[in-house]
Formats: C-alpha cells, structure tokens, sequence
C-alpha cells in the first residue's frame, strides 16, 4: 500500500454516520477509525444502488460522483449530501469527465458502474492513477481487454475486483462449502447460465432503444446486433469457478460455443411497436440461446448458457455435481448418495441450506436483509471495502474478474468458427498451479 492510501484509510472520523432511508440497512460495520475514500463513475441504476449500499456504512467517504448525464451525477451528489457526508465533487456532461474524477489526490478507490464498454478504459485508467478499483459485470468485453485489467494490476500494484455478486448467492455459498466439505466427492460437471428474460430491459420504451432511451435500453441492446457470443457470463460463471478453484489449483482450458438462431428480439419488436416498425428490419446477430461448454484443467466440464431474449423466468440454472452427488438450483434440490433417504430421489435442499448456511451469512445476514438482490449486494460491497481497509487481498482478484470475463470474447471466437474449440488465456502465467482458494473461506470478508 503507498503510503497516502495507508494514511488515508486512518483518518478517519470526518465522515458522517446517518443511515440512508429507503429500505437500505443501517451498516454498523468499519466502526474503527478506518475509511476508504470512494469516487463513483456511472451512477444509473446499478451505481446508485451500489452508492447506496456504500453510503450506509459508517467507513466511508465519498468524494465524488461522475456520469455523463448531469441529472444522474446531481441526484447521486444528494444522496451523499443527504447521508450528512461532504458534498462531493460532481463530474458531468462529457465521456472523458470520469479522468478529472481521477486526478483527485482524495479516493483510494473508485467504483465503475457504467455501460460494458467503458469498464475497462476506465478502471485501467483508475489504477493508473493510483486507485483500487470494483468494477461492475463483466469487467472487460475482449481479451485485449483482459490482458490489460491484469498488466495494469501488475504494474501499478492497484487491486481489480469485479463485483461478481452472485458468488454471494446464500444458496451458491452453502453449495460452496458443501462442495470444500466433501459432500459431492470429486467434482465432475458444472452448470450455470444468464436465463433472465430482458426484453423489457432490451426496448424501453415499447420498441424503441439507443440513444434518448432508458436505462440499459440506451446501449445493452447495442451488443444484441454486433455480438453473437455469450456477452454476460459471470453472474453464472463466477460462483461455479469458486467451487472449480479456478486460477487456484485448477484452470479454464478450451471453450466451445454454438448459438440457435435469432428470433425474440424481432418477433418483440413486432409485438411492440408492429411489423413496420423501422426496428423490425434489424439483423440481429445475437442466438437466443448460447450454450458454451468449458473443459478445465482438472478434467470437469462446466456448461454455461445465455438466454435473455425469450419469455422465461428468471434462473441462473446452477448445478454441482460430483462423484458423490448433485445440487441443482432449478428445483431446489440436492440428491447425496451416502444420505439422501431414498436412492434414485431428491431431496429438498432447504435442509442442506441450514446445515451448510455459509459463515459469512450466520456473521452478515441480519446486516444484510435488504440490501438487494436477495442480500448479496452487501456482501460483495463489504467485501471490496474491508479488504481495502485492511489492506488484504480483494475476494475477487484480477485475474478471476479477467478469466470468468473473457468467456464473453471466447464464445463469440468460438461460434464465429463454427463452434471449434477455443484456447483460454492462463491469465495468471502459471500461478495457477500453486495459488490456493481464497473466497469463502471461514476467516473471509
Ligand atoms: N451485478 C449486478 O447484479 C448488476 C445489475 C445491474 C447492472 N449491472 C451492471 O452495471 C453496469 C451499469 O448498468 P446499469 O443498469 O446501471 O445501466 P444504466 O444505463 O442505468 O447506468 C449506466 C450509467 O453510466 C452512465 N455513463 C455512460 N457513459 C458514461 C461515461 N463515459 N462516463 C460516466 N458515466 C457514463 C450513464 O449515463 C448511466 O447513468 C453494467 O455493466 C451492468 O451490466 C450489474
């Protein structure tokens, strides 16, 4: 830690401590004199959130507040000022203001909540200038990209965490420590995916998307037409690389991808806003279904898919499976061969659930309830936060957030080829084979 960063986080004391209203818990955490200095660059829907879940603790400063739209950048600079926290510097109006944001001498962080492909300019940028950074999902959209989040970590020493909340799942983590425990035996296959129907998120309003529209109308559906790959892969990617040890002990290895056709987004379209609407002529590139299959290094497969163009519910379709049985989060269900009662039948996993409740949830649960997403957005803000405090390792690293991000990239080569078979990156350049599992573990933040 340089020394202005170690100073900083000792200062202290001049932050205020008011709880936000809004359903938001008052965060009882960082009751020591530590404070980490934020700066926030987008602050839509996602920032904001995560401006609110930093606001409730009581071990943070925010200093200052960057979008590209002033009503957003001034609506969040209240939220600070309502906290009874300083007013913090507000950047605005042009895409290259989040640099002024950077030269200030007063954030030992920043938090990157804008669209795909500003994530990785600006947290390169961010620990260029000497800041750690949280980057929102995926951290990076190609490979060069990847390669650059881990030589810029490299060189500047500045943490890069991807804030992966979904490895916070309370589900995913009791899977996890049944996964450490032994209870499936020797990992076989994995499965996750982004199945979440985001045609309303897609259009906004009615057919309409691209500039002028709302929220990740304005540019999420933008990828829909230039990328035919599985372009948001780490909220199912991440927690099962958890229980894989990928990057520690185990590595990504080959990748294949195949896409169905397209079809959703036009037939939406037409649904919407008619057949002659002007974006019913699109092309879309994107398959509604992409499914890619991942060979580790240890011998599993991971299967990981992408369906957000379809009338579907929401699933994220987690499955673990071992030589010694299978959790699947589909059906809420759990089959373990030595104990299951009945063989050939699941069993509900809410029993499992409570046995296996990760410690980390017993500590935070309470502290938790509320903060969004089932509970998980605190978790991984806490996480990033203390680490910084104390001056440890962030839960997520740089070379998770590149290795899980650059499925995106790997199953669009992938399905260019006509579904060959694709070579990971080792983003770590060997370190995997001797770096040891850190997340989760009982003593963790
Ligand atoms: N982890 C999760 O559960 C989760 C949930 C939602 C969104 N996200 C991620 O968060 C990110 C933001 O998504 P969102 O839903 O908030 O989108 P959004 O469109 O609501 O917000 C993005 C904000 O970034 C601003 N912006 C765009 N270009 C900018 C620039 N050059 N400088 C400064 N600000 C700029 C926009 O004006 C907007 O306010 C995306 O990467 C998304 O994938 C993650």
């Amino acid at each position: 830690m340089s020394g202005s960063t170690r100073r900083s986080f000792i200062q202290g004391g001049a932050a205020a401590t008011a709880a936000l209203s809004g359903g938001f818990p008052a965060v009882l955490r960082g009751s020591d004199d530590r404070m980490v200095r934020l700066g926030f660059i987008g602050v839509g829907g996602r920032g904001t959130h995560l401006l609110k879940l930093a606001l409730a603790r009581k071990d943070t400063q925010v200093n200052a507040v960057c979008d590209l739209r002033a009503e957003a950048a001034n609506r969040a600079a209240a939220l600070v000022r309502d906290s009874g926290r300083n007013d913090p510097g507000v950047y605005a109006g042009e895409d290259d203001d989040f640099r002024k944001l950077l030269a200030r001498e007063d954030l030992d962080a920043v938090v990157v909540a804008t669209p795909w492909r500003w994530h990785t300019p600006m947290s390169v940028a961010a620990m260029k200038a000497g800041k750690a950074v949280a980057v929102e999902v995926p951290a990076a959209v190609t490979l060069q990209e990847c390669w650059d989040l881990v030589n810029t970590s490299e060189a500047t020493k500045k943490p890069c965490m991807m804030l992966e909340n979904v490895c916070y799942r309370r589900d995913v983590m009791a899977a996890l420590k049944m996964v450490r425990d032994g209870l499936f035996g020797e990992l076989i296959h994995c499965q996750c995916g982004y199945q979440h129907d985001l045609r309303h998120v897609k259009f906004n309003p009615g057919a309409k998307f691209g500039p002028g529209s709302k929220g990740e109308a304005n540019w999420r559906t933008q990828h829909s037409i230039q990328r035919n790959g599985d372009v948001y892969p780490t909220h199912g990617a991440g927690p099962m690389a958890n229980c894989l040890d990928i990057d520690r002990g185990n590595r990504f290895v080959t990748l294949t991808s195949t896409a169905t056709k397209a079809r959703g987004l036009h037939e939406y379209v037409v649904r919407q806003g008619g057949a002659d609407h002007p974006n019913a002529k699109i092309q879309w590139a994107l398959g509604d279904v992409v499914t890619s299959v991942i060979k580790c290094a240890r011998g599993e497969t991971l299967l990981v898919s992408h369906d957000t163009n379809l009338p579907r519910p929401y699933s994220l379709n987690f499955r673990v499976q071992g030589t010694g049985g299978i959790w699947m989060s589909d059906n809420k269900s759990i089959y373990i061969e030595d104990l299951s009662p009945e063989s050939h039948r699941w069993e509900p996993f809410e029993k499992y659930q409570k046995e296996h409740d990760h410690p980390l949830w017993k500590r935070f649960g309470e502290e938790a309830a509320g903060s969004g997403h089932g509970g998980m957005d605190f978790f991984v803000v806490n996480g990033f936060v203390e680490a910084l405090k104390r001056g440890l390792p962030t839960p997520i690293d740089v070379y998770e957030s590149a290795s899980w991000s650059a499925i995106g990239p790997l199953s669009e080569r992938s399905i260019a080829r006509g579904s060959a078979p694709v070579f990971f990156p080792d983003f770590t350049r060997g370190q995997w084979v001797v770096s040891e599992p850190t997340f989760g573990l009982d003593d963790q933040f």
